[in-house]
C-alpha cells in the first residue's frame, strides 16, 4: 500500500512539474576511466535515462589513454552502475549501455585525436558538444588545444570543468586562461556539486520566493550565521591530491564560500544566471580580508590524529597519507564577516572536516533574542530562534520557535522545531547533484555554475589566510578522530558568546 501511494504521489507530483526539454547531445568524457566518471558522472546520467529525460540519438564518449574498447569500458561502466545504483531491468541497462562508446586517447599526443574526431563527426548534425574535462588539471591545455586545433569545439560546443579550479589566484587564472583559449566563457562551466544539491537550490527559492523572510534577513534581526560541512570520512585514496590541497582548498574555497553567498547576497533582480552570479560576486568582494594580522584570532586550523578505539577506520591523517609529518588541514573552523549594510557586525562561523562525528551539511541562522521578556523566570528561559537549512542528510527546514508547553499548572515555555523534511512532504527521490548539473550543461543554463570573477574573488580572499599559515610556525592543532575538531574552534565561537548548533540543543 505504502509503495502504492508513493508511486502515486511521485507520479502526481511530476506530471505538475513539466521538466525543460534537453536538445541531442554528445558528451565526451575525457578521464572515462577514472573514478569522478564512474562514480558520479555516469550514475547520474543512468538516473536521468531511467527517467526517460535523456533525448533519443544522444551519446556519450569515454577517453582515457587505457587501451580498452567500447565493449571493455561499458563492462567497467556496467560494474560502476550497480555500486552506485539499485538494481533496474536488464533491458533498460542494456539500453543505457548501447549508448556508450570509447577512444584512447593521450591528451599530450597525436594518438586517438582521429578517432575522436572521426566519433563525433558520425552523429548526426546539429547535437551540442560537451567535453567534460575529468582530469587532473595538468591535462586540460593538451585537451582543450588538441579539440581547439583540430576543429572540434562548434560555437556553442561546451567544456566543464571541476573545482578546485587551481590552488591560488595565480594558478586559477592560469587554468581560466587556458580553457579561455578554446572556450567562451559562456560555454565554460566550472562546477560546485554544492550548488547541484537540492537544498542549495531551496536557499534561492526560501528567500526570494517567500515575504516572510527577507525583512527579518538582515543584521537587525540576525545575531549570527552558522555554515557547518561535517564528514566522517578520511581522506580515503584521495591522500595525493588531498595533502595538496587540504580543507581550506577542497572544502572552504568553493562549497562552504559558495553557501556563504547565497545565504547574504542582495536579492537579484530576475531569476538569470548573471544576476545571480553577480550578486553573489558583490558578497566575495565584500568579505573583510584575513591576513597575517590577524588569521590567529580569526581561524583555526586542525588535522585529525588516530581515533579511540584505535582502528583502520580511525588511523591518523599523516598515517592515511603515509607521512611522518605534514603541516595539511583536514579541519578549519573560522569567523567571516561581510562588509556591507545589511550584514555589518554579523559574525558568519564557518566550519569543515574530515572524521568529524556526523555527516552533516547545515546552515544555521542564529536570529536575536527578543527585545524585551513579559515571562517571569518560571516559564524558563527564552531562547533565541533559528531557522537550520539541512543540506544533507535528511534534506529539509527547522525553524525553532518558542512555544507553551500544553496544560495548567503555570506557563510552561519550550522551544521546538516546526519541522519540514522534504523527503516526507514530497515522497520523492532527492536527486544527486550531479543529475542536474549535467543537465544543466547541456541546456547550457550555467546558473549553478561557477563564473571566472567568481573563482577569482574567493582565492583573492583565501590567500592571504594561506599565506598567513605558511608563515606560522606553528602545525595545525591535532584532533582525534570522531571528534568535533580542535577544542580551539569551540573557543573561536565561545569567545564571542555564542556556541555550534546542536540539533537536541
Ligand atoms: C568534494 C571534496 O568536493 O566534496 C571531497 O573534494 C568531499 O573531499 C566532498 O568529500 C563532499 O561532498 P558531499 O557531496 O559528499 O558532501
Amino acid at each position: 500500500m505504502f509503495e502504492v501511494c508513493y508511486w502515486y504521489r511521485e507520479f502526481r507530483i511530476r506530471a505538475m512539474t513539466p521538466q525543460i526539454p534537453l536538445p541531442v547531445f554528445d558528451l565526451v568524457i575525457f578521464g572515462g576511466t577514472g573514478d569522478l566518471a564512474l562514480r558520479k558522472l555516469l550514475p547520474a546520467l543512468f538516473h536521468r535515462f531511467i527517467e526517460g529525460q535523456l533525448p533519443a540519438g544522444s551519446r556519450v564518449c569515454g577517453i582515457a589513454r587505457d587501451r580498452i574498447d567500447d565493449a571493455e569500458w561499458r563492462e567497467r561502466v556496467r560494474a560502476a552502475l550497480a555500486r552506485a545504483s539499485d538494481p533496474v531491468d536488464a533491458q533498460t541497462l542494456e539500453r543505457f549501455l548501447a549508448v556508450l562508446a570509447y577512444r584512447a586517447l593521450d591528451v599530450d599526443g597525436t594518438a586517438g585525436w582521429e578517432d575522436l574526431a572521426q566519433w563525433l563527426h558520425s552523429g548526426d548534425g546539429g547535437r551540442v558538444r560537451v567535453f567534460y574535462l575529468a582530469t587532473s588539471p595538468t591535462l586540460f591545455a593538451g585537451a582543450c588545444d588538441g579539440l581547439r586545433t583540430r576543429g572540434l569545439i562548434e560555437a556553442d560546443s561546451r567544456v566543464v570543468i571541476e573545482k578546485p579550479i587551481g590552488r591560488d589566484l595565480d594558478s586559477a587564472r592560469a587554468i581560466n586562461e587556458v580553457i579561455g583559449r578554446a572556450f567562451e566563457e559562456r560555454n565554460t562551466f566550472r562546477i560546485d556539486h554544492y550548488l547541484g544539491k537540492e537544498t542549495v537550490q531551496n536557499l534561492i527559492v526560501l528567500r526570494f520566493a517567500n515575504a516572510l523572510l527577507e525583512p527579518l534577513w538582515r543584521a537587525e534581526h540576525i545575531d549570527h550565521v552558522q555554515i557547518t560541512v561535517a564528514e566522517t570520512i578520511g581522506v580515503e585514496q584521495r591522500g595525493a591530491y588531498y595533502d595538496n590541497a587540504g580543507a581550506s582548498r577542497d572544502m572552504l574555497q568553493n562549497h562552504l564560500l559558495q553557501l556563504l553567498c547565497l545565504v547574504a547576497m542582495e536579492p537579484p533582480a530576475t531569476f538569470d544566471a548573471d544576476a545571480i552570479r553577480d550578486e553573489k560576486l558583490k558578497v566575495l568582494n565584500a568579505l573583510t580580508p584575513i591576513d597575517a594580522h590577524n588569521a590567529a584570532q580569526h581561524t583555526v586550523r586542525g588535522q585529525y590524529r588516530e581515533g579511540v578505539p584505535a582502528s583502520a577506520a580511525t588511523r591518523a591523517y599523516a598515517d592515511e597519507v603515509g607521512k611522518a609529518h605534514t603541516r595539511t588541514e583536514t579541519f578549519v573552523a573560522l569567523k567571516a564577516e561581510v562588509r556591507n549594510w545589511r550584514w555589518a557586525g554579523v559574525p558568519f562561523y564557518l566550519r569543515t572536516g574530515k572524521r568529524l562525528p556526523e555527516r552533516v551539511s547545515e546552515i544555521v541562522i542564529a536570529f536575536r533574542q527578543v527585545p524585551h521578556s513579559i515571562f517571569n523566570g518560571d516559564a524558563g528561559a527564552l531562547v533565541p530562534n533559528k531557522l537550520v537549512v539541512r543540506v544533507q542528510p535528511d534534506e529539509g527546514i527547522k525553524l525553532w520557535l518558542m512555544i507553551k508547553y500544553p496544560g495548567p499548572g503555570g506557563l510552561r515555555l519550550r522551544r521546538v522545531p516546526l519541522d519540514m523534511s522534504f523527503a516526507s512532504t514530497f515522497g520523492v527521490r532527492q536527486p544527486e547533484a550531479y543529475e542536474r548539473l549535467l543537465l544543466d550543461v547541456v541546456r547550457g543554463n550555467p546558473m549553478l555554475f561557477m563564473r571566472r570573477d567568481e573563482v577569482e574573488a574567493a582565492w583573492r580572499w583565501l590567500d592571504p589566510i594561506l599565506a598567513a599559515w605558511e608563515r606560522d610556525e606553528a602545525p595545525p592543532k591535532s584532533y582525534p578522530s570522531g571528534s568535533w575538531g580542535p577544542n580551539a574552534s569551540i573557543a573561536l565561537i565561545e569567545r564571542d558568546g555564542r556556541t555550534w548548533h546542536e540539533d537536541a540543543a
